[in-house]
């Protein structure tokens, strides 16, 4: 399949992200903060921590726990959602806290935690890697001492066409759903799933052209946290 000429039901070329729109230090009560854009999507997030755990059974000697909630609103989506964690959400929580996991550095604060709530405003197709992306963001934002910054992006496939950032409609209509998660510097990659069918083939273009993203994405977090904390020096 020629996938240069292929444009998409939203006019993007198979390798155009939506258009994104990032802030910092959007909320006054958290330790930080970030609010993203990127389509329909609208997803905020708050860090609480490092803060003391009291209780022994959920604390760990050897460094901070983190705790990363998702949860989407009953009005975030078309349908109105029930209200509360379901499985969805929990299974999510879980995978965004494991892609975080490997770059904060957690032995930093022993008998600490680190909370992180994820709330999905309006949902619009890939809500996990924007919900790891403003995590990343809302972390550095409560200065929270990192390795390096996460971004994340997913990938997919529709009418036999490999794309960037899937819409809604691709998502539930494509053939295939790739969401990615990197440590840029490393280049290690802390999520990875996939539904659907790819050939191999597919697949290597898929992850080649999701770090793609992935690097679009991380260019722009630094260069807003850089706008922020250095008055735009580098
Ligand atoms: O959002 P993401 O692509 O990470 O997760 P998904 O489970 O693949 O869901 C894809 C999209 O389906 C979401 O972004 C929502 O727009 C929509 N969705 C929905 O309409 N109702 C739900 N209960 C869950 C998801």
């Amino acid at each position: 399949m020629n996938n240069e000429k292929y444009i998409r039901e939203d006019e993007r070329t198979p390798e155009d992200l939506r258009d994104i729109r990032m802030e910092i230090d959007v909320l006054s009560n958290a330790n930080g903060s970030a609010y993203i854009e990127c389509g329909g999507n609208k997803i905020i997030v708050g860090v609480y921590g490092p803060r003391e755990i009291h209780q022994k059974k959920y604390s760990k000697n050897y460094g901070a726990v983190l705790r990363c909630k998702y949860n989407m609103a009953p009005f975030s989506v078309k349908q109105r959602k029930k209200s509360g964690y379901d499985r969805r959400a929990a299974e999510i929580s879980k995978l965004i806290t494991e892609a975080l996991k490997p770059c904060i550095l957690l032995e930093k604060y022993p008998r600490s935690s680190i909370d992180i709530s994820i709330e999905v405003l309006e949902a619009s197709g890939g809500t996990r890697c924007l919900g790891i992306v403003g995590a990343s963001l809302a972390l550095a934002d409560a200065e929270i001492p990192m390795k390096d910054l996460i971004s994340a992006c997913a990938v997919g496939k529709i009418d036999d066409h490999i794309i960037l950032d899937p819409s809604e409609y691709e998502d539930n209509n494509g053939q295939a759903d790739l969401p990615i998660a990197m440590m840029q510097r490393s280049k290690n990659i802390t999520l990875l799933q996939m539904d659907g069918k790819l050939t191999h083939e597919e697949f290597i273009r898929g992850m080649n052209l999701g770090m793609k993203g992935c690097k679009i994405i991380n260019d722009m977090q630094r260069e807003l946290l850089i706008k922020k904390y250095n008055g735009g020096i580098e």
